[in-house]
């Protein structure tokens, strides 16, 4: 495996493989990698002649700044995890040679990339800033790699809407592969957050799978009405104390439209905070039922051919 910091290096590298006629996966993340990112590398490795990653904690993601300087960072086993992994390039640049920076150190850049509509909702309502700055990254990157596949991961919704939108309207040339979201057995999605939570908050934080698992079985059982369902996630959740819930909400599959009822697949999408950890998850109707009798339940049977 092959460790790049330079951006120009990196591009070099890349286009040469390519030049070999070798088609390019690339797994951008933000380091402290656990089994979600290694199942984006592992579909990467599958699809794909050689594998990217890159490692690069982003500020101008954070709106917080806190959660910047509190982002767990573990380069050494994060290398480990993708030579053992089979990755074939990573690429860990420095902030000060993909952003400019002033003498305070402090990150400046001139060109803003904003998706409006995914800024304006949920997690982007929620962390002001935070789309744009990882909208600035991703191009930053694709620019770098060039044609390629780009694997990312469910857990982020919104973030995968917001990047197959800008791959769209930027005609920029990568495919954008969604990966499902890895969990462990008692159903917390994994996350590098999660390793700044001690063993009692994460059984706690286990009610946020728990809570959208039993609210989606109320489509099944024919309760298709979303306020029925976000009444049912929230008043589980609120039973816990120690979990102050952000938000929770149910979109039409694939969009961030707010439907009144579940007439097909949906997401519910929460977000919520245990102590000073904030927490994302989702979860699609067709990922606990299918596709099939999540439309035959809501009453739509038929409308797929
Ligand atoms: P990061 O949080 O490190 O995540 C990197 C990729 O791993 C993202 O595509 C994310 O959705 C995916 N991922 C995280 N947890 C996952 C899980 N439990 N199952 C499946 N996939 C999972 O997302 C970012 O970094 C950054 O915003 C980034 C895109 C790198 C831009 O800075």
């Amino acid at each position: 495996m092959q460790i790049v910091e330079a951006p120009d290096e990196f591009q070099r590298v890349i286009e040469s493989m390519r030049l070999k006629d070798k088609s390019v996966g690339f797994v951008p993340t933000m380091g402290y990698l656990h089994d979600g990112h290694m199942a984006l590398v592992k579909r990467s490795r599958q699809e794909n002649d050689i594998t990217a990653a890159s490692i690069f904690v982003n500020p101008t993601q954070f709106n917080v700044s806190g959660d910047l300087t509190n982002y767990p960072r573990d380069l050494g086993r994060d290398l480990d995890l993708l030579e053992n992994c089979g990755a074939d390039f990573v690429f860990v640049p420095s902030v000060e040679s993909i952003y400019e920076t002033d003498t305070q150190n402090s990150v400046v850049h001139r060109v803003n990339i904003s998706v409006s509509n995914i800024n304006s909702v949920f997690e982007g309502a929620h962390r002001p800033g935070h789309f744009d700055g990882v909208a600035l990254i991703i191009l930053k990157l694709f620019n770098l790699v060039g044609r390629c596949r780009a694997y990312f991961g469910l857990k982020d919704y919104q973030q995968v809407l917001l990047i197959i939108q800008l791959v769209k309207e930027l005609f920029i040339p990568v495919e954008v592969v969604r990966c499902q979201t890895v969990r462990q057995s008692d159903g917390l999605a994994m996350s590098s957050r999660n390793a700044r939570l001690n063993d009692h908050q994460l059984s706690l934080a286990t009610v946020l799978y728990r809570s959208m698992f039993d609210a989606l079985r109320l489509i099944e059982s024919g309760t298709v009405r979303i306020d029925a369902l976000k009444e049912r996630i929230t008043s589980q959740i609120s039973k816990i104390e120690e979990i102050n819930l952000e938000y929770v909400d149910v979109v039409t599959e694939g969009t961030l439209e707010t439907p009144e009822f579940a007439e097909g697949p949906v997401r519910i999408l929460i977000a919520a905070k245990l102590g000073d950890v904030r927490l994302i998850d989702n979860l699609g109707s067709e990922e606990i039922f299918g596709n099939e009798k999540a439309m035959q339940s809501a009453g739509v049977a038929g409308l797929k051919g």
